[in-house]
């Protein structure tokens, strides 16, 4: 079939929207019809061409929801019609790191989803007979996209997907970073450094594992409100004093949890600093530039405080993400604050720019 989707051409230069080919779906593969999809850093970290493992053509875009639209042969656990969160970090429940519940990164497909092709070895995408490669697994700023099955979140049919959407990357990944990677404890203290969608999430998180403080800390005064809103029960401008401002409120010994969710190494180096000793657990969720290292004092290790690194919250997609959902459908979890501009496919390129003017938490593209 022909769609419309948003391709990379080349790194540096905006997005070129236009009609491509999108073959059928293989054996363990589904046709979706995206309703939504967020533009995220790390789509635009690719286009610039920052990305050293970025390759172009490609139809980038990773934080989609949408309808099941067909399935290929032997696919059992979607249906179409079905609602669907796109998964970049699948859940084939059969591999090693699936069966464990120490870690949510499937080893099944990394290596062709990695490249750019389907766990065959080819693309569904196409150009006048050449092949388009697919992204992160996903490639959702497209009207209709193939994705394997085990990439594939149902959610309730209840769910407004654009707000779904944002369940597909950010959101859940500060909520898993507090609720699965550092299972914080109920009345814990909590520091959250960056109040983007993974920091506000990760407030979110707090809150739902019962934290009794959280410190939300950011340079936008605008932001940490709409941490106020997430949970958050104090708020800190962030800058080089942080970790000092943190320590006075703690007693001069810092939180029971950290939280980094800027990307920024300096501030993962706050993060660990201003975590307690004896227990203090920090926890990186942001993605550092290409070649910088995280600064840690080995003292600060030797004296109990412990560093953990988390991909996707280390939520395990197809389990968890509907049980997120449900619970912003509870009234749980606010996500309308966070939904902050509505755009249409041909505006992506607007969307990257909103981002890096940090106009808003989430732009995202409807396609009804
Ligand atoms: N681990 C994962 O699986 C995963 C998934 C999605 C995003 N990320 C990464 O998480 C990070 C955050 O993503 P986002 O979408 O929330 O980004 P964002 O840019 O919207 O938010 C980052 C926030 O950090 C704040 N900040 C910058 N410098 C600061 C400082 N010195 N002190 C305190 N706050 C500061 C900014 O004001 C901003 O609000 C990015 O690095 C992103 O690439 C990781
Ligand atoms: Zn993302
Ligand atoms: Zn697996």
């Amino acid at each position: 079939m022909r769609i419309r989707a948003a391709v990379l051409e080349e790194f540096g230069a905006p997005l070129a929207v236009q009609e491509v080919e999108l073959a059928e779906p293989k054996a363990g593969e589904v046709l979706v019809r995206l309703v939504a999809c967020g533009v995220c850093h790390t789509d635009l970290y690719t286009a610039s061409g920052a990305d050293p493992s970025g390759y172009a053509p490609t139809v980038l875009g990773h934080e989609g929801a949408g309808v099941v639209e067909r399935v290929g042969d032997g696919v059992a656990s979607v249906s179409p019609g079905d609602h669907v969160v796109t998964l970049f970090s699948p859940q084939c429940r059969e591999c090693v790191h699936c069966r464990s519940t120490r870690t949510n990164l499937c080893l099944a497909i990394r290596e062709q989803q990695g490249q750019g092709y389907l766990p065959d070895g080819t693309t569904r995408l196409s150009r006048n007979g050449e092949p388009i490669r697919h992204f992160m697994g996903t490639s959702t700023f497209a009207e209709y996209t193939v994705l394997p099955e085990i990439a594939l979140a149902r959610v309730s049919r209840e769910a407004p997907l654009d707000g779904a959407a944002l369940f597909a990357c950010g959101l859940s990944t500060g909520l898993g970073a507090a609720m699965k990677t550092a299972a914080v404890e109920p009345g814990s203290t909590c520091v959250v450094f960056g109040a983007g969608l993974v920091g506000l999430g990760a407030v979110a998180g707090c809150r739902l594992k019962g934290a009794e403080r959280i410190i939300s800390v950011d340079l936008s005064e605008e932001r940490l409100e709409l941490a106020r809103g997430q949970g958050a029960t104090e708020t800190l401008a962030g800058g080089p004093d942080a970790v000092e401002r943190v320590l006075e409120r703690t007693d001069g010994l810092g939180a029971d949890y950290t939280f980094e969710a800027t990307g920024n190494v300096a501030v993962m180096r706050q993060a660990v600093e201003s975590a307690r000793m004896g227990w203090g657990l920090c926890t990186i969720a942001g993605v550092a530039g290409k070649g910088e290292t995280l600064d840690i004092v080995p003292r600060y290790l030797i004296t109990g405080r412990r560093v953990a690194g988390s991909s996707f919250g280390g939520v395990k997609g197809r389990d968890e993400v509907p049980r997120l959902v449900d619970r912003w459908l509870a009234g749980e979890i606010a996500v309308e604050p966070l939904l902050s501009h509505r755009l249409t496919l041909d505006e992506v390129n607007r969307g990257f720019e909103l981002m890096e003017a940090q106009d808003g938490i989430r732009s995202v593209i409807r396609f009804d």
